[in-house]
């Protein structure tokens, strides 16, 4: 294969991602920068080609408190059939108005009890349960991407390499 193949290649299973719930690229693990490196799941929302992946939060939630003390964060995907693992350098941006805040929000208050905890995310309480307060306290996080690192195990050779923005997206193979 060659190299903006696999890109393509990439991209193409990001996008299919999109459109269907089960595809395991529906799932990231989504890093901030804190004291600590700071990793959760999220569900990606959107992938729109090799520039920018999409996905919803609580406006109080700690990512958002550090994001907006660093925007650089990274998506990492993980798809155990193909054994292909796409790592994605980015530049957040927290989205609260304007159009693709608009649609997404629809989309994203069909469920009301999302973003609508009385207490931020992650606060400490006596009991399991939470109450639902009035105002919902959603964002969109759009991470627009500088690097994608893209490794394959397969046979009879596996794969790696990595596409900057800085470099115009013309990549670079890297020793497994
Ligand atoms: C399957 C799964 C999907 C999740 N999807 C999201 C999501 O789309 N957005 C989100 O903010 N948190 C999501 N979470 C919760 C996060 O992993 C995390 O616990 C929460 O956002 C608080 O993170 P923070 O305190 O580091 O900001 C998901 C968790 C799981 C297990």
């Amino acid at each position: 294969m060659e190299l903006d193949a696999f890109l393509n290649f990439t991209v193409a299973e990001l996008l299919k991602s999109n459109g269907y719930k089960k595809h395991p690229f529906r799932l990231c693990t989504f890093a901030s920068l804190d004291e600590y490196p700071s990793i959760r799941t999220v569900v990606k929302r959107k992938t729109i080609d090799k520039e920018e992946n999409l996905f919803y939060t609580d406006i109080r939630s700690a990512k958002v408190k550090q994001l907006r003390k660093n925007p650089h964060c990274t998506l990492h995907f993980y798809h155990p059939k193909k054994r292909l693992q796409v790592i994605i350098q980015a530049r957040a941006q927290i989205l609260t108005e304007g159009a693709l805040f608009e649609h997404h929000k629809q989309i994203a208050l069909l469920n009301p009890q999302d973003y609508s905890t009385a207490l931020a995310p992650g606060s400490k309480v006596d009991q399991k349960s939470f109450e639902i307060g009035d105002e919902e306290n959603f964002c969109l996080i759009k991470c627009v991407s500088e690097s994608i690192e893209i490794l394959m195990l397969d046979r009879p050779q596996h794969l790696r390499a990595k596409f900057e923005r800085a470099d115009d997206w013309k990549g670079s193979w890297l020793v497994p």
